[in-house]
Formats: structure tokens, C-alpha cells, sequence
């Protein structure tokens, strides 16, 4: 199995491009079983959570050929097959987001039998609301052997009002899914309580761009006529997000001088809030080859540059605009270092700590109670070997190690390839030491 050996203390510098973004782009593919036109979707980062949804997608019906373009990769994609409706529990268990082929499936086929994703290493992850909304636009859902088994009455589902808020929040994917199903039923559908992610927005704006007839993506109240028929696009996905942030914060760890390219800085609003506070400095910058910065704060540039004297801050996750759980881990890896105490709130996944016990390894100092984490700043982080335990706590891990004195090894680094696109060469390209390799049974 792969890990990283890093040798910390390196200050990161340099000018790298943010990629599309994973969670952003795996509903964009779903995306496509709803038409059968051609449809084409540019910057698909490569990561084996994408490769995993191309499987799904082939065994869907779907062909695909993957283009190398300049730096980025593009997916060529046409239904041929539309008689397939089977999400095979053999892939869903790879990968949760798998999950969003279950609406395109019945508003396009108007049968679905997608596998029940389990929990995972960050909660149990329900997928109530999901069928709850399928459900208000007149699906039948039953469940038979451990899959979710739904049809649409007739072969077409109906426009309805449906409500998402769950205990946390509302659902991203459950957003996603029940719009899918809408923009193709018979009459209007209304979302209340819809998550608010930009990763909604951009799937929304992708399927306007197919004829769908979506206003109010983005925020809490998205309304959507139904159609007959959506066409085939070519579409960009967004920038990554979290990636973005990921990288901001290994900057100013290794207190660095980083230029990111193509930086959804519009999308990472509450994450740069907290960051100015602990004394991070992300500033934009115009765009390689030109003299102003960019109109589009979706796609801005900006040089990342921190204080030496890292502040302590409190920082709760929350549905966007809030802070994005996942960067939790991440800023936790950061404030290990402030100057006095810290406290992480955690709203979306209240057992999403797993990375707390792996810091403590490298000498921070964090106490867990219940949804919170208190952690108290140290003078520095010691290297020592570490488990990745999923990709965003793995990604908390590499950012400390980084910082750490001596050497770090991430064991199961298989974990941080879902989300990262060779997390190594990036970092590498900035000036860290750090190195795939491969540990026999780690
Ligand atoms: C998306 O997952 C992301 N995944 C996650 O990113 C992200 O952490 C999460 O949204 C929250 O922002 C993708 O986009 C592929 P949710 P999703 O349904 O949609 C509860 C990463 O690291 N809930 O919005 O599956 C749920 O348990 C990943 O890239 C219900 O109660 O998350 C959680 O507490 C991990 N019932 C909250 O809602 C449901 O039916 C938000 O989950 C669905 C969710």
C-alpha cells in the first residue's frame, strides 16, 4: 500500500492551478444519463473516486472517452444503452457518491436499483432524505437485498414540494438527486430547506444549460419546471474548493508564499474569515498573463501569506456559507500550532475526529468532548508515523507533517488519491520533501 514520507520544515512557494472539483464533477457525470445526446464535461480531476464513477457509469449504459487536454482532462459521454438500471453494490461500496445516479436513473428510465451506500470512517450517513423527496415526487422505493429498489408511476415522476432539512442540515447529494428527478417530471417542483453548496449551483447550471428550467440554485428554495426532454452540453466544472483550502492551509503552515490559479475564492468565503483571523493573508492576484485579477471569483488567483504568530480562533462547520466540514481537519492541523487555545465545533458529522488521535501521535495538544475539540497550540509537531483514516483527515495529516519536525509517514494514502490529484507532485512542485512510496501491509 502507498504512504507519504514527509521531512517537514520546508516553506512552500511557488504558483500551482486549483482542479475541477471532485464533488462538483461526480454528480455532473450522473448528470448525463439524463439525456441522449452527447455530452461533454471539461477539468474532470483525476482521482479514483471519478475513475470509480465512470465504471458505474459504463455499467449504466454509458460510453465514455476520457481527453487529455492542456493540463486538464475532459470526459466524452454518450448514453447507448438505457435499458441498464442497475447501481452494483460492488462499486457503490467504493464510493458513496454513487448514490447520484439514483435520480437521473428515474427521471430518465423511470426504474433505479442503486445498492444502499453503508456508513463510513465520518458517520453513518443516512440517505433518508434522498428517498423522502424521491418519494414526494411520486416514486415507489422499496428496499430488497440491501438495494434501493424505485420506480416512477407510469414512467414519469410528478412536480411536487418537497422539504430536505434533516437534523444537520440539509443534503447535498439528496439536493442533487431529487433536481435530477425534477427536471424531468411532469410539472413544478419545489425544494425547501435545498443545501446551498456551489457544487449544487454548478450542477444546476449545467442542467439549464440542457434545457432544464431551475431558478433559486444556490440557495435554500430551488423551483424547477419539469421538461420532456434535456439536451446534450459541454460544460467546465467548477473549481475545487476544497482542494483550494486544503493548499491555502499547507501554505501557511509552512509560514509559505503560494500562488493558487483558477481559486474559487467566492466559494471559500467563511473558510478565508476564519483563516484572516488566525493571521492568514490570501490576497488576489491577477491571473497569469495579465494585469488585473479576475472578474470571476470563481476563478480567481491569489498568493497565500501567513503571520509567523498563528492566532488561536474558534471555528464551527456548517451547510455552506459556513465553515465546509471538510476542511475541518485540515485548519485543526493548523491551529496545532496557533498561540493559545482553539475550540472546533463539528454540526455535519459530530464523529468526524479521527484524525485527533493520529495529531496527538506528533505531539499536539487536543482534547475531544462530545461534537467539540479543544485544541491548545504547541511550539512545534513532531514527525512521527500516522494512519490515514479517510481523505480528509489524511489530508490534516500531510499538512501537519509538513510543519512537523523529523519525518512523517501517512500510511493509506490510497484514502487522500480519492480527492487529491497527486497530492505529491503538487506539493513537491512548491518545494516539500515529501515522496510516494510504497509500505508492504500498511
Ligand atoms: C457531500 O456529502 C460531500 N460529498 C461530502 O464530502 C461533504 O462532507 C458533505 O456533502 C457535507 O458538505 C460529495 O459531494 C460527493 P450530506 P453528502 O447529505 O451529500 C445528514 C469529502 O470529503 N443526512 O449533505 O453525502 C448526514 O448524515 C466528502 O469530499 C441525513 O440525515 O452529505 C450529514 O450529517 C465527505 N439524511 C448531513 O445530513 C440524509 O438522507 C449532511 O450530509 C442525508 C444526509
Amino acid at each position: 500500500m502507498d504512504a507519504f514520507v514527509i521531512h517537514g520544515g520546508k516553506r512552500l512557494r511557488g504558483r500551482i492551478r486549483v482542479n475541477g472539483s471532485k464533488n462538483a464533477c461526480l454528480p455532473l457525470l450522473a448528470a448525463a444519463l439524463l439525456t441522449d445526446e452527447p455530452v461533454i464535461i471539461r477539468d474532470v480531476p483525476d482521482l479514483s473516486d471519478i475513475e470509480n464513477m465512470v465504471r458505474l457509469l459504463v455499467s449504466l449504459g454509458c460510453k465514455i472517452d476520457t481527453v487529455e487536454g492542456k493540463g486538464t482532462r475532459a470526459a466524452h459521454m454518450q448514453v447507448t444503452d438505457p435499458t441498464r438500471i442497475e447501481a452494483h453494490y460492488d462499486i457503490v461500496r467504493t464510493m458513496r457518491a454513487s448514490i447520484c445516479t439514483l435520480g437521473p436513473l428515474l427521471a430518465k428510465r423511470g426504474r433505479a436499483r442503486v445498492s444502499m451506500p453503508g456508513g463510513c470512517n465520518i458517520g453513518d450517513r443516512p440517505v433518508d432524505l434522498h428517498l423522502r423527496g424521491l418519494k414526494a415526487l411520486g416514486a415507489k422505493i422499496h428496499l430488497d437485498g440491501g438495494y434501493i429498489v424505485a420506480e416512477a408511476p407510469g414512467g414519469r415522476l410528478k412536480g411536487s414540494r418537497v422539504f430536505l432539512g434533516g437534523p444537520f442540515g440539509s443534503t447535498v447529494l439528496g439536493t442533487d438527486n431529487v433536481m435530477c428527478a425534477a427536471v424531468l417530471a411532469e410539472g413544478t417542483t419545489v425544494i425547501e430547506s435545498a443545501a446551498c453548496e456551489p457544487e449544487v449551483e454548478d450542477l444546476a447550471n449545467m442542467l439549464i444549460a440542457m434545457g432544464a428550467k431551475i431558478t433559486g440554485a444556490g440557495g435554500p428554495r430551488i423551483t424547477i419546471e419539469g421538461v420532456k426532454k434535456l439536451k446534450g452540453v459541454d460544460y467546465t466544472t467548477m473549481a475545487d474548493r476544497i482542494e483550494a483550502g486544503t493548499y491555502i492551509i499547507a501554505a501557511a503552515i509552512t509560514n509559505g508564499d503560494v500562488v493558487l490559479d483558477n481559486c474559487p475564492t467566492d466559494a471559500l468565503t467563511a473558510a478565508l474569515d476564519r483563516l484572516a483571523e488566525v493571521g492568514v493573508d490570501v490576497e488576489s492576484v491577477p491571473p497569469p498573463g495579465k494585469s488585473d485579477v479576475a472578474k470571476d471569483r470563481l476563478r480567481d488567483s491569489v498568493r497565500v501569506t501567513a503571520a509567523r504568530r498563528l492566532e488561536p480562533i474558534q471555528v464551527v462547520t456548517q451547510p455552506h456559507p459556513g465553515f465546509p466540514t471538510d476542511l475541518q481537519a485540515q485548519i485543526m492541523a493548523l491551529l496545532c500550532l496557533a498561540d493559545g487555545n482553539s475550540i472546533i465545533t463539528e454540526k455535519i458529522f459530530p464523529d468526524r475526529f479521527m484524525h485527533v488521535s493520529e495529531l496527538l501521535r506528533m505531539g499536539a495538544n487536543i482534547t475531544r468532548t462530545g461534537t467539540s475539540a479543544m485544541i491548545s497550540g504547541v511550539k512545534h509537531l513532531e514527525g512521527a508515523p500516522v494512519m490515514a483514516s479517510d481523505l480528509r483527515a489524511s489530508a490534516g495529516l500531510v499538512i501537519a507533517g509538513l510543519a512537523a519536525k523529523g519525518a512523517t509517514t501517512v500510511n493509506r494514502v490510497y484514502h487522500l488519491d480519492r480527492g487529491y490529484e497527486k497530492m505529491e507532485n503538487t506539493l513537491q512542485a512548491l518545494g516539500a520533501q515529501i515522496e510516494r512510496v510504497n509500505v508492504a501491509g500498511a
